[in-house]
């Protein structure tokens, strides 16, 4: 079954083609990076132009890509929520039309559940059961996987998402939106120097997260000291991002062992970090456990991970209702 995946929560327009749920034809990805870097973070305003400005020519090259028209498309997927509604509301109604337009089925996901599922796509996925981090610009939440399709939240981030922390922090260095790679690819260049922040929440017990007290820390560190920012920046970068990892990695590793997971998986935006990737594979490997991380493409937000996750809903039936709206936020946690 082919099946046709439309993306649109943020500053991402994409479109994707995947077959029987698990094959990727094509992925394509229009970043509206460079309209939201000079104001240090996304603007909604400029989001939903620009999406409406891409949605058709994204589609279009996503289906030439995958080496098909539109006549084969079978099913559409899209994202429902959580995002930004007038960017949503893009992705959604193109959705809606192309589906109604061509009589074809047609289904409105979850934004997080389609990350969860992006890790399925990987050519040596997990096997249930495993638990699961999704890190990303608006979520910090930790999952335990029991079977395909269950989702239970065990723990998420009392204030700022992990990516929104990295952001702030890059703001505050003066490098730019988005932060996270910048940070990441300036932590690695600190040779060993870093400043040091606090690990929030490492010493309570549960999944909770909270990344606003770094954040403030890291603020206070940068008002406090008398050393021109090009020259602490680096350093700032690292400690910053050491305290992250560390309490990520302990976190998630915590939950593979009280769950008595083997296998932990970690998704997002944020699972493109390199820092959390050597860290947690170096420790996995200690305590024989299996890290699992999707190839960087399907990190960051795309439409593969929407069409994969619309493929099993098709599987099972379902064909939502015209009726529908777009959410902000989930409903209700999962
Ligand atoms: O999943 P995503 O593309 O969008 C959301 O659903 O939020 O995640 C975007 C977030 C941004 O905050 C960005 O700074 C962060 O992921 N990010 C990173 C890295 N690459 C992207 N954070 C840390 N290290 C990275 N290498
Ligand atoms: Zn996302």
């Amino acid at each position: 079954m082919l099946v046709l995946g439309i993306e649109s929560s943020c500053d991402e327009t994409a479109a994707a083609v995947v077959a029987d749920g698990r094959r990727i034809l094509s992925s394509t990805v229009a970043s509206q990076i460079e309209f939201h870097h000079p104001y240090g973070g996304v603007v909604p305003e400029i989001a939903s132009r620009k999406h409406i400005e891409a949605i058709s020519e994204v589609t279009k090259q996503a289906i030439e890509t995958a080496g098909l028209t539109v006549e084969h498309i079978q099913a559409v997927g899209v994202t429902r929520g959580p995002g930004l509604v007038g960017s949503l509301l893009i992705g959604f109604c193109f959705a809606k039309a192309f589906a109604f337009s061509r009589h074809i089925p047609w289904m409105a996901v979850d934004h997080l559940e389609a990350h969860l599922e992006s890790v399925q796509l990987m050519d040596d996925p997990p096997d249930y059961p495993y638990v699961a981090l999704l890190a990303s610009g608006g979520h910090t939440n930790i999952y335990y996987l029991p079977s395909r399709g269950v989702y239970r939240l065990l723990g998420q981030s009392r204030d700022d998402a992990v990516g929104e922390a990295y952001d702030k922090v890059a703001k505050m260095l003066g490098l730019g939106y988005p932060g996270g790679p910048v940070i990441d690819g300036l932590a690695r260049k600190a040779g060993g120097e870093a400043v040091a922040f606090p690990r929030p929440f490492l010493d309570k017990d549960g999944f909770d997260f909270s990344f606003s007290g770094l954040k403030t820390a890291v603020n206070r560190y940068l008002e406090s000291s008398d050393q021109p920012l090009a020259k602490v920046a680096s350093q700032v970068a690292a400690g910053f991002q050491q305290s992250v990892v560390e309490v990520l990695a302990y976190k998630i590793i915590n939950a593979a062992r009280v769950y008595g997971c083997s296998r932990l998986a970690v998704v997002g935006g944020v699972a493109a970090n390199q820092g959390l990737r050597s860290r947690l594979e170096a420790d996995c490997s200690g305590l024989g456990l299996k890290a699992f991380f999707p190839p960087l493409d399907l990190c960051g937000d795309n439409a593969a991970m929407i069409a994969a996750l619309a493929h099993q809903a098709v599987c099972l039936g379902r064909n939502d209702s015209f009726d529908l709206d777009v959410y902000s936020r989930r409903p209700r946690p999962t």
